[in-house]
């Protein structure tokens, strides 16, 4: 490290995901002595700021997840003294030369500088940005490296001509594309859940899991980004990348080894075997206002950003379906949604009937006999991170009674740890060159594949979506989606 120095540039250094996310994570970072020594932050966006106010505009937002307040209260002032801002246009390569000049300025005498652009802006200007940042303030000495983020297009079209117009300027190895579920601790950890168990891989196929869930749930509407949504609905919000990303590490195959490429070819495959979707498989939905206990809660549609009438999906429910020798048959029920009852994201992988249960306790679903305490395996993505396996189990005492109770490894509990945000775990990764938790341009072809007829159908078909009161489990037809597969959500049982 001695001789290399890294400058971040924070493109678009005033928006909402860089004051939350990307300033917190560096500071994170430096606290933990994870940067390199010469390191420096640059600021870059239209408006006009001095250093001293960029630092006050950050500062407010550094928070400390690592060890005691004093450790961190020291490198907070050293951390913003290597911050630095910019004024400049996204478009306008002398711009970004006098950047470049500048960050010389903190690189001076070192053997290989090197360069990070974060594109922190809407994509409609990536490709200027890329542009002017390539040919203008590309390092001259080490490696560049450009982080964007979804969204990646909105169909297979446009994702393809942004690729295009990307690779004009930058290469596959420069490109670091986001998507922050794949930085978050569970989801890191399903590949070693799976790999390093013996207990857990053998059961891994369609022989013993009945159904595999994916839900992810909030608590909160679309307050003040309704402009944004609207244009993408909850499907390329959410479901297209974070739970289609989290469906494929799970039920990938085994990859050569660790690296980058071998897990993302494994990835790439398993997307390439899910089956197409129609119409049956999906139920949208959208929510209403409620009056609740001195409170109102507005609707989607309430918000002066929606376009009124708006038909757009805050709420999903789809089931995929993977024809492959190892899940053929297996529903994933993915649902996804906006102003629900609560905030949670969990994998939910329920078992199939013990063969001759001598201790069972049926149901019966739509024709199909199911025990009602099956084997249930629940990873906790957030909040209260945890990974749970629900058994059945003799109540202690006389007589013979069960329990469906949990083995439970509740992260809060066993680790004595704060976990690290997915964006210390991504730009450092970024840092290192290690690619295995972004996204190749390949899986992101074969995602939007799968969901680009049906987002278009759904669009031109003018398909109403089901009404649901803020704060509620959803749209029924959820349920109804889910019982044609002779499955119940887990999350209500
Ligand atoms: C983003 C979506 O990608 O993920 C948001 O655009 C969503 O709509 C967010 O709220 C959820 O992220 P997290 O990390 O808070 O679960």
């Amino acid at each position: 490290w001695t001789q290399e120095t890294l400058s971040v540039v924070v493109v678009g250094a005033s928006g909402d995901l860089a004051r939350k996310k990307i300033y917190p994570a560096l500071f994170a970072l430096y606290v933990e002595d994870m940067l390199p020594e010469n390191f420096s932050v640059y600021g870059y966006a239209r408006s006009k700021m001095s250093d001293e106010e960029f630092r006050d505009y950050i500062g407010g937002s550094l928070t400390c997840r690592v060890t005691d307040e004093d450790s961190c209260g020291d490198k907070y002032d050293t951390f913003l003294e290597r911050c630095y801002y910019q004024p400049g246009q996204y478009s306008d390569e002398s711009d970004f030369k006098a950047l470049s000049e500048r960050m010389t300025g903190t690189e001076k005498d070192r053997k290989k500088a090197n360069r990070i652009f974060y594109l922190s802006i809407p994509p409609s200007i990536f490709t200027a940005v890329a542009g002017c940042a390539s040919k203008a303030a590309s390092s001259p000495s080490g490696w560049t490296r450009v982080i964007v983020e979804k969204p990646f297009g909105k169909d297979s079209e446009s994702f393809a001509q942004l690729e295009r117009e990307l690779s004009n300027f930058l290469t596959e190895d420069q490109m670091y594309r986001i998507d922050h579920y794949l930085g978050k601790e569970l989801i890191e950890n399903l590949t070693v859940l799976r790999f390093a168990n013996l207990v857990f891989e053998p059961l891994w196929s369609r022989n013993y899991i009945r159904n595999v869930q994916v839900i992810f749930s909030e608590d909160f509407g679309t307050e003040g980004r309704g402009g944004y949504f609207d244009q993408y609905g909850i499907i390329r919000d959410v479901i297209q990348n974070h739970l289609l990303q989290i469906v494929s590490l799970f039920a990938m195959e085994a990859p050569v080894s660790l690296d980058a490429e071998h897990i993302r070819n494994e990835k790439v495959k398993v997307l390439h075997c899910m089956k197409q979707l129609t119409l049956d498989d999906v139920v949208v939905g959208q929510y209403r206002g409620r009056q609740g206990k001195g409170h109102s809660y507005p609707g989607y549609l309430d918000d002066d950003t929606v376009p009124p009438g708006s038909l757009c999906p805050t709420f999903a429910a789809v089931a995929l379906f993977i024809n492959n020798a190892r899940w053929d048959g297996v529903p994933f029920l993915l649902k996804a949604g906006k102003a629900l009852a609560n905030r949670r994201t969990e994998i939910r992988v329920q078992f199939r009937n013990v063969p001759g249960n001598l201790f069972s306790d049926r149901l019966s679903l739509n024709g199909m006999d199911l025990d009602r305490s099956t084997n249930e395996l629940v990873m906790r993505i957030q909040p209260n991170e945890a990974i749970y396996l629900k058994i059945n189990n003799k109540i202690p005492g006389l007589g013979m009674k069960l329990d469906t109770t949990k083995l439970d490894l509740t992260y809060k509990q066993r680790y004595n740890v704060h976990l690290p945000d997915a964006y210390e775990r991504l730009i450092l990764d970024v840092v290192n060159g290690d690619k295995r938790l972004f996204i190749r341009n390949d899986e992101l072809d074969a995602a939007w594949a799968l969901f680009t007829p049906i987002l278009k159908e759904i669009e031109s078909k003018k398909v109403q979506p089901e009404l649901y009161p803020y704060g509620s489990r959803g749209p029924v037809g959820s349920h109804y989606l889910a019982s044609k597969y002779g499955v119940r959500w887990g999350d209500i049982l």
